[in-house]
């Protein structure tokens, strides 16, 4: 088939490595990491700098051709992946991969957007600095992919999400031009604060190349444990003890089912280092100063003795850390062994996780009794991963009875993972009108064409909704 002549003209422009066309080559951009929105790319650009982002957006915008940008494609819910169409082109960050530069005294790091995560977290940790953002696929998600989605993780409870952490931003706006924000400042009122509506918007307002993010002192001790616990309120209850305790030293406090367990044992042979039970608790506290393990081991001692948590192993070592660590990490990975699922990635507020969990367990019995459910996530945050193992209803089925306990528990759809297009129609379902029509206007302002990402975060066709 022969290429119309601007994407000609722009193979020209960027050289073979900057634009694949080859099926063979697009093939890896075409479908997300869960497989579940198989899409097919015009074609690939892999640009090597912001300056052929910019000409790229350009000449897109000229023509009138939809992009998508794809960070590291770990997302998991179907925004980086093109539609089925064969009209969108795919705009690949992962050559623009410096690390610009790394400041340990003003303590920040400045980052193309291609930079996969756990290269910006080594480079930090070389400087004695913490890149605090962590998450299991820290190995292949991208600064750019972890900014556009906010992400969150295991260290939120502690440094907050991907938001509290940038500091400047460069984006290419959709008509190509590009917007350099990368301040290194830690306050700065001077008008608008733009960074903020680009951070979390999907790639649905124009393309991030670049950012400054903050770093912190690296901590000199950390104590990890895994404890298993009679019940979801005995969880909240042992957080709430040790934070008594240990104080904003703890960084995670991840809460797992039994089931989520099985799953990993199951999928990844690795030997129980805790008896059996119903729920589990991985918590990690950190500090600068000496003195937090015997403060921690004090305060685990208190926790048992007090009847929230029944058992309990602490790490001894960083490679024990570690392994205590793959248990939570795995959870993922192993429920896509197990097959299909129906995912949510819910908040409610933290002292309804209790009733939560009983009211969703409930309606999905209702809707189907004997589900199963991998229930795991960041109890610290009011995040749950309420999972169901594939059932014969339709996606759409399990996910309106879940969200409507969310809703009536005051939550949020999507605490972390954003909207994609795996949860657009949910969104438009429960938004309230107001918000819809300003999200709407916020897009036509920066994307009046609807050319960036269309169709994700935002239904399709902006101009005919009035
Ligand atoms: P992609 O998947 O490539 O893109 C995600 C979205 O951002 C898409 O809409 C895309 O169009 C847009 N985008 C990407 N790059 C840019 C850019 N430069 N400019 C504009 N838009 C862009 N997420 C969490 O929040 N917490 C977790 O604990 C967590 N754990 C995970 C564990 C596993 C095993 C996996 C597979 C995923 C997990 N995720 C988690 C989801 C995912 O890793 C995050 O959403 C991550 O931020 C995505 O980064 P990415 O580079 O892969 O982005
Ligand atoms: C996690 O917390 O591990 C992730 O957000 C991934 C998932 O939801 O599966
Ligand atoms: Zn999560």
């Amino acid at each position: 088939m022969t290429m119309p002549d601007w994407l000609a003209s722009l193979h020209n422009q960027l050289g073979p490595a900057g634009l694949l066309t080859n099926p063979a080559n697009v093939e890896p951009y075409a479908i997300d990491w869960r497989r579940l929105f198989p899409g097919k790319p015009l074609a690939v650009a892999r640009p090597a700098n912001t300056g052929e982002v910019s000409a790229i957006v350009k000449l897109c915008h000229a023509h009138g051709v939809a992009i998508v940008p794809q960070g590291g494609n770990t997302g998991m819910a179907g925004g980086a992946v093109p539609d089925a169409s064969g009209g969108e082109l795919v705009l690949s960050l992962s050559r623009m991969n410096t690390i610009r530069s790394i400041d340990p005294v003003g303590m920040t790091l400045e980052a193309e957007a291609g930079v996969i995560l756990k290269t910006a977290q080594d480079a930090a940790a070389h400087v004695g600095r913490l890149l605090p953002i962590s998450l299991a696929a820290e190995g292949s998600a991208m600064i750019g992919g972890i900014v556009s989605t906010n992400a969150g993780g295991l260290n939120v409870l502690r440094y907050g999400m991907t938001r509290a952490l940038v500091l400047g931003l460069e984006v290419v706006l959709a008509d190509g031009t590009v917007v350099n924000g990368l301040r290194h400042l830690r306050k700065d009122n001077a008008g608008y604060d733009w960074k903020q509506l680009f951070i979390g918007s999907e790639g649905t307002l124009g393309i991030t190349t670049a950012a400054v993010l903050r770093l912190l002192p690296q901590p000199k001790d950390s104590v990890t444990a895994l404890l298993s616990v009679p019940n979801p309120q005995a969880a909240l209850d042992l957080l709430a003890c040790l934070q008594n305790t240990l104080g904003d030293s703890i960084t995670a406090c991840e809460l797992m089912a039994g089931f989520s367990l099985d799953l990993v044992e199951k999928h990844f042979s690795f030997s129980r280092p805790i008896a059996d039970g119903e729920w589990f608790v991985l918590i990690e506290a950190a500090s600068t100063l000496s003195g937090l393990r015997e403060a921690a081991e004090t305060a685990l001692g208190d926790a048992l003795e007090q009847g929230f948590a029944l058992d309990g192993t602490v790490a001894e070592s960083g490679r024990q850390a570690t392994e205590l660590w793959q248990w939570r990490e795995r959870i993922t990975e192993s429920e896509a062994k197990e097959g299909k699922s129906v995912k949510h990635d819910v908040s409610v507020p933290i002292p309804q996780i209790p009733a939560f969990l009983v009211a969703a367990d409930e309606a999905l019995a209702r809707l189907q009794p004997g589900t199963r459910v991998n229930c795991f996530g960041h109890l610290g945050d009011g995040n749950l991963h309420y999972n169901v193992l594939i059932t014969d209803h339709h996606p759409d089925a399990v996910n309106a009875v879940v969200h409507d306990v969310v809703q009536r528990f005051g939550g949020s759809i999507s605490a972390e993972h954003g909207i994609g297009q795996y949860r657009v129609a949910e969104l438009a379902r429960r938004r309230a009108p107001e918000e819809q029509a300003l999200a709407r206007r916020i897009k036509m302002a920066l994307d009046p064409d609807d050319l960036m990402n269309p169709g994700k975060v935002l239904p399709r066709h902006l101009q005919d909704v009035s």
